[in-house]
């Protein structure tokens, strides 16, 4: 059975991924710094009843610290990588991207160089549909030209595919990058739509939506999501970028439509101007995925708000 060292392995994806690949019989080491992006309970929270697992170690450290990756590559000899931890969030990029800059390419430098010096040959990284820019031709495909980032972050994630690339090249390791379409499910990273909408349910606050309700996003399950990164640790040889999404793209004011009749209750809705860096539209071409590991999307997006707004209640009793 193998090792599999996740950075960010508290957060909303890397909590998921651990519980997959424990269930699987992997032995797993969650490297995460809790960063104070958001409330480093809630990180806890998702982790607790992992960490009861003895096949599951957690490690609070940070990125930038080499000296700390190293410790945990000597610890634990990591088989293969799954690189999550980010500094996430277009919008915040922009205001602000000497972090992202700081997490995101350094971070990642310092994880590949301590796995090319540790022998570790295999890492499957979490990319982002952001790196298509405002691309009208759709839906994505991954053979498209995107020199075009619109925030910081983005530009953050294309750099850290092409120093995967240069890795692969010259230390023989085998990268793959997938590229996440907008990530959504229980335990979702506050902040982002829908967690924010059915949380502003809940307390009966109003929400605000960004320009007309027409920017359209490509909304992936997050179980969706997770049988995409298990099938690269699988097979993850050679350089390869994928798209993971959901290959169905909805505006925000469908999505706000759907919750209305998911929830049985009425957004109260806002409107505000389009913040820099955000995207028109993202849409997932997954015939690479399909072709590679077999994915396919599976959870409808009412079918995702209606376990989402499940949880939520759960949670918040
Ligand atoms: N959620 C999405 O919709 C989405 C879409 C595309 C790409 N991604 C990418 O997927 C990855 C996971 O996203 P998420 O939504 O789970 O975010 P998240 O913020 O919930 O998880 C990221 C984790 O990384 C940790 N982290 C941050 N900086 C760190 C550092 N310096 N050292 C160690 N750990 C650090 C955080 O504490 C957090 O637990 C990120 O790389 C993100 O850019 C996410």
């Amino acid at each position: 059975m193998k090792n599999v060292l996740i950075t960010g392995g508290a957060g909303f994806i890397g909590s998921h991924l651990n519980e997959r690949l424990l269930a699987k019989g992997y032995t797993t080491i969650l490297f995460d710094n809790l960063d104070a992006y958001y409330p480093k309970e809630i990180k806890l929270r998702n982790i607790a009843e992992a960490r009861d697992n003895e096949r599951c170690h957690f490690i609070q450290a940070d990125l930038r610290n080499k000296a700390a990756i190293e410790a945990a590559f000597a610890e634990y000899k990591p088989d293969l990588v799954v690189h999550l931890a980010a500094q996430p969030g277009v919008r915040r990029s922009v205001q602000d991207p000497a972090p992202n800059i700081d997490v995101n390419i350094t971070g990642t430098i310092n994880l590949m160089e301590v796995m090319r010096a540790a022998g570790t040959k295999k890492m499957v990284f979490a990319s982002s549909s952001s790196i298509y820019g405002n691309s009208e031709d759709v839906p994505f495909r991954e053979t498209m030209k995107v020199d075009l980032p619109q925030s910081p972050y983005a530009a953050t994630k294309k750099a850290c595919e092409l120093l995967g690339y240069t890795y692969h090249l010259h230390y023989d390791m085998d990268i793959w990058c997938l590229r996440f379409f907008t990530v959504y499910g229980p335990r979702q990273r506050p902040g982002m739509a829908i967690s924010n909408f059915l949380t502003a349910l809940q307390e009966d606050r109003e929400i605000h939506i960004y320009g007309d309700g027409s920017m359209q996003r490509d909304f992936t399950f997050i179980d969706d999501i997770i049988d995409g990164v298990e099938r690269a640790v699988e097979r993850v040889n050679g350089y390869e970028v994928v798209n993971i999404g959901g290959s169905k793209t909805h505006s925000v004011s469908e999505l706000c439509d759907m919750i209305d009749r998911v929830t049985g209750r009425k957004l109260q809705r806002t409107h505000k101007p389009v913040p820099p860096g955000d995207v028109r539209i993202t849409y997932a071409d997954t015939s690479k995925a399909k072709e590679l590991m077999d994915f396919e999307s599976k959870v409808s997006l009412e079918e995702g708000i209606r376990r989402q707004w499940e949880w939520l209640q759960q949670t918040m009793k």
